[in-house]
């Protein structure tokens, strides 16, 4: 399993401490994506990185980490294929993998504690997207971005 990781600066010792705790438990790679500089970075970046990473194929699933977790949600789901959730707690991590089949988690190092942040990623990991009647809403999503070229943007 490939998993892509993406950040900003307020996140990467945090983003470090996740991806150690993902290789440790779950022998999964890890694709870097995000900055490992302090240095202001503008994370719609990573966001997208990833994000286009897990569109394309190249990686099974996506984990984004800024401030709130929301900047970098926000820019994620701006690319075609791509379900992310941003959540602060593990039973959405769960349900939104068993209902609405998201492919990227995004959480905030500013809100959410590491300990907590690892009970998410399992939870998340954990949880088997269930189909059935969740399918036809998951469509109608993917329809509704049918439009989207999947055009790679300037940056
Ligand atoms: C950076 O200051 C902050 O805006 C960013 O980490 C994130 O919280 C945005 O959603």
């Amino acid at each position: 399993m490939k998993i892509g990781i993406g950040n900003d600066h307020v996140a990467v010792e945090y983003k470090k401490e996740i991806s150690n705790y993902i290789q440790e438990k779950y022998g999964y790679e890890i694709i870097n994506f995000g900055t490992d500089s302090t240095e202001r970075f503008n994370y719609p970046e990573s966001g997208k990185k990833v994000a286009e990473a897990v569109a394309a194929g190249q990686i099974d699933y996506g984990i984004l980490i800024c401030g709130t977790g929301v900047g970098i949600g926000i820019a994620a789901n701006k690319v075609k294929g791509v379900r992310c959730v941003t959540c602060s707690e593990p039973y959405s991590a769960r349900l939104s993998r068993e209902h609405n089949d998201t492919n990227v988690l995004s959480f905030g190092a500013r809100v959410v504690g590491i300990e907590l942040a690892k009970m998410i990623v399992d939870e998340w990991f954990n949880a088997e997207y269930q189909g059935g009647r969740h399918q036809l809403r998951v469509d109608m999503i993917s329809d509704m971005e049918s439009h989207l070229t999947g055009r790679e943007s300037e940056f």
